[in-house]
C-alpha cells in the first residue's frame, strides 16, 4: 500500500513536469523500450511482417488479385498516380518505403499510425485516419505485388 502511494506521488510528479516537455520526451520516459525501438528504426514499420521476399518478375495472378482488392477497398482514397486524394497517391511508393513497411501499414494500421514515425507524420499531414479493413496477410501481399506493378507502369508512363 505504501509503495503504491509513493508510486502515485512519483507519477503525479512525472505528469506535472510533463507539461513543459515535448510529446516525444514524455513518451520516451513512459515507454523506454518503445523509444529504444524507434531510435533504431529499420524502416520496416511495426507489425507481424519482418521480412518479404520480392518476386522478379512480378506474379501476374497476385497482381490481378491485388488490383481487384485495390479497386474495392482502397481506390476511394488512393490514386495510382502521385496525386493525393484522401490518402497519398501510390506512385513511387516502392522507392519511398520498404515492402515490410507497406505490408505492416496495410495489416496493422492503428499501431502504425500511433507508433511508426513515418506513418504518424503522414497522419498529421492528411488529417484522416486510414481505416483498418481487416486485410489478411495473403491479400496484403497481393496488394504489395500490385503496388510494385503500378510503380513499373507509372515509371513507363513517365518515359523512364
Ligand atoms: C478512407 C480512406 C482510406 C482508405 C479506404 C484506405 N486508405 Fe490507405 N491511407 C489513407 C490515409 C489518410 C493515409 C495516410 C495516413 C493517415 O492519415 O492515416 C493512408 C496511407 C496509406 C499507405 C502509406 C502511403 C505512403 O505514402 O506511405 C498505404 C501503403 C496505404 N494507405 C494502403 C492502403 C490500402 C492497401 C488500402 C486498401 C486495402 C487503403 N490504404 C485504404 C486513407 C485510406
Amino acid at each position: 500500500m505504501k509503495k503504491l502511494a509513493i508510486f502515485s506521488i512519483l507519477a503525479l510528479f512525472v505528469f506535472a513536469c510533463g507539461e513543459s516537455q515535448s510529446r516525444e520526451d514524455r513518451l520516451a520516459k513512459a515507454f523506454p523500450e518503445k523509444a529504444e525501438a524507434q531510435k533504431k528504426d529499420d524502416g520496416k514499420g511495426i507489425g507481424e511482417i519482418t521480412s518479404v521476399t520480392l518476386n522478379n518478375p512480378l506474379d501476374a495472378k497476385m497482381v490481378e488479385n491485388g488490383k481487384a482488392i485495390y479497386e474495392l477497398k482502397c481506390a476511394a482514397c488512393h490514386k495510382l498516380t502521385d496525386q493525393r486524394v484522401v490518402g497519398p497517391g501510390w506512385a513511387g511508393l516502392t522507392d519511398k518505403r520498404k515492402p515490410e513497411w507497406i505490408m505492416n501499414m496495410i495489416t496493422n494500421v492503428e499501431i502504425m499510425l500511433e507508433e511508426d514515425k513515418v506513418a504518424n507524420d503522414l497522419l498529421k499531414e492528411c488529417l484522416v485516419r486510414m481505416p483498418n479493413q481487416n486485410i489478411s496477410i495473403t491479400d496484403a501481399r497481393d496488394i504489395l505485388e500490385f503496388i510494385y506493378q503500378n510503380d513499373l507502369d507509372f515509371a513507363a508512363s513517365q518515359g523512364e
